[in-house]
């Protein structure tokens, strides 16, 4: 089984001290940056965009899985590659012709995932599991670090381990919002690989010390 993972979301930083942040994870025990893409239009907040991307990854020691929440993602897959990032996680609710889009991420040589919001099935995804690399599990409703964890993700997560251990895939489980100490040894033990986590890691007084003890509790 693989080593479950930690993956700090960058929204929850300090922007006027990116650099600083980016080095405090690449000295941490995390094992991927997370990079939150809000366009205003698929979900009502916008973060940031390429040019801060390519800052990101000037500095970034570990692998930048990034989280697009905006419509119509096909436009920019090639841009996305071409900064360097190496997971491409697109949203369910905003891709039509989700299948071709996977394939079109994996010919850029990154690793496909597909979000789904807290009111979207697992069973949706029992079509595609066989070429999704990760599913981000929201555990909140996209657009906003901070929000409190929606208890029916434990149920949601559950479903989604049965489905790709009956198709036999690779598929990672990532679990995305509210994440803190409280929960993430649950979401461990039902099935899920990789946790986010911004809040609880940014705003601690410890940052480092918070991703080892969170590290600790799911090892
Ligand atoms: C929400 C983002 C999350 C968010 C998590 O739309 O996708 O990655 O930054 O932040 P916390 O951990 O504060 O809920
Ligand atoms: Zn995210």
């Amino acid at each position: 089984m693989n080593k479950s993972m930690i993956a700090p979301s960058l929204l929850a930083s300090d922007f006027a001290n990116l650099q600083k942040e980016i080095e405090m994870v690449n000295q941490s025990d995390a094992d991927w940056f997370h990079l939150d893409i809000m366009d205003g239009v698929f979900v009502p907040n916008i973060s940031f965009g390429m040019p801060v991307i390519q800052a990101i990854a000037k500095y970034a020691k570990k692998p930048l899985d990034t989280h697009l929440m905006i419509v119509d993602p096909d436009r920019y897959i090639k841009t996305f590659a071409d900064l360097g990032v190496n997971h491409l996680t697109v949203h369910y609710e905003a891709c039509p012709h989700l299948h071709r889009t996977l394939q079109a991420i994996k010919a850029e040589g990154m690793k496909a995932g597909v979000a789904i919001t807290p009111h979207t099935s697992v069973r949706l995804l029992e079509d595609t599991i066989q070429d999704i690399d990760i599913v981000i599990v929201m555990s909140v409703n996209p657009g906003f670090g901070g929000q409190s964890f929606i208890e029916n993700t434990y149920q949601k997560v559950a479903d989604l381990k049965e489905l790709i251990n009956r198709k036999n895939t690779n598929t990672l489980i990532e679990i995305d919002g509210g994440v803190n100490a409280e929960n993430a040894k649950k979401l461990i033990d039902i099935g899920a690989d990789v946790l986010v986590a911004g809040s609880f890691i940014f705003k601690s007084a410890n940052p480092i010390e918070t991703i080892k003890k969170l590290k600790e509790e799911i090892a």
